[in-house]
């Protein structure tokens, strides 16, 4: 059995803030962002939590499936900025949308987040262990960037993708590749609470999102084309055979970059990037569900996802429409 695809969503919130109006608060431009990353706007969660965003998208992909709350078997949410340290977004969004007899945990692999979780839920449905899966990639990342240092804070923002899954014996996902290289955790990082036990009394702040962009660039132009090879060999397809190329919304040039050095035209691979900036774990799923609302994904297409980010992770996956 494999994974099918059969209901998404997105949701992102309310208010937009474009490029000219960071230029208002700290120095930059429009033209850096633009030029350098492809980012006109990024969303911003003002009243919205990422178990809101979640749920709203997950409540729409749920809708498009035609699957009631109930008969979800297991959920699972990517994301890093979960409201809550415990517990995880993921029970906190089975309660809001009544899916009572789902499994519910979140998944931690920052960009790489729904990718992570696609294979969690293929090799779940695999197993036999379930049928029907909601996975979400969910963020509100303006909350860990830190909002002094220009060079992160204007490629980040919030929103919500999902997508429904469930048990096939033809199409669906067909291939996964995922990886990670631990050594090289701080390249991309966020400190946590540091210990404050009788014994230890160690006060620190919590820290913000810390990023090396120049190494996560040559990270990602290198990585993401060799696991998309990867998986192209594993479901024994060429390039030429993918319909769509959906990539991790980081950065136009990143995206540019992967799409010279796979010999594939960049028209095959779609951004919503000028929109909604980098939304980590939910750049895929959103991207996935405005392209399916948009009516571009037709039965027999051939799709390969693909992201990087912390930890530093990575991961591709072709997926039968
Ligand atoms: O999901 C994974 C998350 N991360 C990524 O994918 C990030 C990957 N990396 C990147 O996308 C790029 O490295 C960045 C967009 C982060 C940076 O682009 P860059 O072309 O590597 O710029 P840079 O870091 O080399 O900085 C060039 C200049 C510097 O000024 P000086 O030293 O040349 O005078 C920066 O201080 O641009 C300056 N700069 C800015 N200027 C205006 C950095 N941020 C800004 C800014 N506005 N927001």
């Amino acid at each position: 059995m494999n994974a099918k695809i059969i209901g998404t969503g997105w949701q992102l919130p309310a208010y937009a803030a474009d490029n000219d109006y960071l230029s208002t608060i700290m120095d930059t431009s429009d033209e850096w962002i633009a030029e350098r990353t492809g980012i006109r706007k990024r969303y911003l969660a003002k009243k919205e939590t990422t178990t809101s965003l979640a749920t709203g998208a997950a409540q729409k992909a749920l809708e498009a499936s035609g699957l009631q709350p109930e008969q979800i078997d297991l959920l699972i949410v990517a994301t890093i900025t979960s409201d809550t340290e415990t517990p995880s977004t993921a029970c906190r969004v089975q309660a809001e949308l009544g899916a009572v007899n789902a499994v519910a945990f979140d998944i931690n692999a920052a960009c790489s987040g729904f990718l992570y979780a696609l294979h969690t839920a293929d090799a779940f449905i695999k197993s036999g262990i379930y049928k029907n899966v909601l996975l979400i990639g969910a963020e509100t990342l303006s909350k860990l960037v830190d909002w002094t240092d220009r060079s992160t804070c204007v490629l980040f923002g919030d929103g919500a993708g999902a997508a429904v899954l469930t048990a096939t014996e033809k199409g669906g996902v067909t291939a996964q590749v995922t990886g990670c290289d631990g050594s090289r955790w701080e390249v991309l990082s966020c400190r946590g609470r540091s210990n404050h036990n009788p014994v230890c009394r160690e006060e620190s702040e919590l820290g913000y999102l810390q990023m090396n962009g120049q190494e996560v660039f040559k990270f990602a132009v290198k990585t993401v084309p060799l696991c998309i090879e990867d998986v192209l060999k594993k479901a024994d397809l060429s390039a030429e055979e993918v319909t769509w190329f959906l990539l991790h919304q980081a950065n136009k040039r990143i995206i540019q970059s992967v799409a010279k050095r796979l010999r594939q035209p960049e028209e095959k691979f779609p951004m919503n990037i000028d929109q909604c900036a980098n939304t980590s774990a939910a750049s895929l799923p959103i991207l996935l569900a405005q392209m399916n609302e948009q009516g571009k994904l037709h039965s027999g297409d051939r799709l390969i996802l693909s992201g990087f980010g912390a930890g530093l992770t990575w991961g591709a996956c072709v997926v039968e429409w």
